[in-house]
């Protein structure tokens, strides 16, 4: 039965989900906007406990009188995430026009926190189903199991390989699609529908879309996906209630809006799409600043500009100001204001190493901080901070330049294997012997990445190299992972930016003579 024929309401769910958590969550009181906003998190002024970091931490002496810092405390609401708005909003709206009733499945792409806001249905009797496309931390895991939410977990950015066109994205598609059936079946979805439009689902994982197959998936399984990445209500959420709370909050404080920079970070682009509209509507003038992780760097619930741009609600033209901000200095902040009791998360402690940085330079003087989740889930990497030196990341030249230092370069990829002529350019690009080539099986590789701890041939290589060793992968996110392991286990290696694949000599020659597909499993 299409989901889309039967409008009736189920009004017993409609009002579950309206006094359990709909009642709980931020929203507009008689559903009339510009009114008073329910349920309003915390706008806290943290001003001092800011100055108090950039002294202690940055030796940075900002004592400014007319500086403003607030934290709007998301990590307060249900589920610990600003994702609860939007979830709410969506659901809200599905259930109140029969798009959900009780005993439905509900489907998503979720890097996390909107997963495990979606967790809230469970206790309504919905199943929920997330796809998770990129390694998430074990708290976010944990969480989302917690939640009862059923979890299909493909790894898909783990390290994709660029410009190996057609054939690899094909071979790629293939193993995933197999990996999506196998998760499904066990999740008690019948594998035939599946089978009935493997072309289409195959056409997607080749792109790596997960978005467009959670949604494809919900229309084959009569699921209902929320569509975070193309719901105007996702930004609406923020547009009608974040933005109008803050405004009256400040009001409340004796400030004005107007005054203020807001500073987020981008997950779907709605709470940065939201707040922008709303103060381009009342203040006709861009207020919101976007703050990203560079290219490479793992910070939880949120992407990397390179990953925002393409999607429906990455607006450039909406923003104030874009940055792209290293979370590495960043996380002797986030340590200090979790020790001062503030329950911040990552993505928070980006934004107020922004903020730090703005307020340097003399950008503005008034800022508002999204906090958009606490530390909870991130606890285990939080306590990693200090005590681990991160991985080198190099490239060929500096390798090229420096090549006696290193005496080991070990390949890592779970689904690709250097060819002959991928070994020999590796050589010849980076300066460096054939010889000291290591190519560890991919099941080796699996083992490693997957934190089962570090497998005998990788550690004996390491161990044997009288110098600096190399990981190099496909294009430099598996190794940066791999290394990352091996740095957690206190053993430094460096990493190659731009893999195999962004070699100079790679461009002049086709990728399916440089590496094959892995069969060693
Ligand atoms: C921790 C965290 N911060 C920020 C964001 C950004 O939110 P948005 O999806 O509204 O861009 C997310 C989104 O998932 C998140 O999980």
């Amino acid at each position: 039965m299409d989901q889309n024929q039967d409008n009736a309401v189920d009004k017993v769910l409609l009002e579950r989900f309206e006094s359990e958590i709909w009642n709980k969550v931020p929203h507009l009181e008689n559903n009339q906007e510009g009114g008073k906003i329910v349920n309003a998190t915390p706008l806290v002024d943290i001003t001092a406990d800011f100055k108090e970091c950039a002294k202690k931490i940055y030796n940075l002496d900002i004592s400014d009188s007319e500086l403003q810092v607030y934290g709007k405390l998301d990590s307060t609401l249900l589920t610990g995430s600003i994702k609860v708005r939007p979830a709410a909003n969506i659901i809200h709206e599905a259930i109140s026009t029969g798009k959900i009733k009780s005993g439905q499945t509900v489907i998503e792409a979720t890097s996390g926190n909107f997963g495990i806001a979606l967790g809230m249905l469970s206790k309504l009797g919905l199943q929920v189903v997330t796809i998770v496309s990129r390694k998430l931390q074990e708290g976010v895991f944990h969480e989302l199991r917690n939640m009862g939410i059923k979890i299909m977990d493909l790894e898909m950015d783990i390290c994709p390989a660029p410009g190996m066109e057609g054939k690899k994205d094909e071979l790629v598609a293939k193993a995933t699609a197999a990996n999506v059936r196998s998760q499904l079946t066990q999740l008690g979805f019948d594998p035939s529908i599946f089978d009935n439009s493997i072309t289409e689902i195959e056409a997607l994982l080749g792109k790596q879309d997960i978005i467009n197959l959670a949604k494809l998936l919900a229309k084959k399984y009569n699921c209902f996906c929320p569509e975070q990445y193309d719901n105007d209500l996702n930004v609406n959420a923020h547009r009608t209630i974040t933005g109008a709370e803050i405004d009256q909050q400040l009001q409340q404080d004796g400030n004005s809006l107007d005054e203020f920079n807001i500073l987020c970070t981008f997950g779907t682009g709605g709470t940065s799409g939201g707040l922008s509209r709303y103060i381009s509507e009342k203040y006709n003038k861009k207020g919101v600043h976007v703050i990203f992780p560079p290219g490479g760097q793992d910070v939880a619930g949120i992407r990397t500009h390179n990953n925002a741009d393409g999607l429906k609600y990455y607006q450039p033209e909406k923003y104030a100001g874009e940055y792209e901000v290293d979370f590495e200095k960043a996380k002797p902040l986030l340590k200090f204001f979790v020790e001062k009791g503030h329950d911040i998360g990552e993505s928070s402690a980006l934004e107020l190493y922004a903020t730090l940085q703005l307020v340097s330079a003399n950008k503005g003087k008034k800022f508002v901080v999204m906090i958009c989740d606490g530390i909870e889930k991130y606890r285990k990497n939080l306590e990693k901070i200090g005590k681990i030196q991160p991985p080198g990341q190099v490239s060929q030249e500096e390798v090229a330049s420096n090549s006696s230092e290193y005496d080991k370069v070990i390949w890592i990829h779970t689904q690709y294997t250097p060819q002959e002529g991928g070994i020999e350019l590796l050589a010849k690009s980076l300066g460096i012997d054939k010889s000291k080539i290591v190519i560890p099986n991919a099941r080796t590789a699996q083992q490693l990445l997957s934190g089962q701890g570090i497998p005998d041939e990788i550690n004996n290589s390491i161990q044997e190299s009288k110098g600096k060793s190399l990981m190099v992968c496909m294009a430099g996110r598996t190794s940066l992972m791999a290394a990352n392991v091996l740095a957690e286990k206190g053993i430094v290696t460096d990493s190659l930016i731009g893999g195999i694949t962004e070699l100079p000599e790679a461009r002049n020659s086709q990728l399916s003579e440089l590496v094959k597909q892995a069969s060693q499993f």
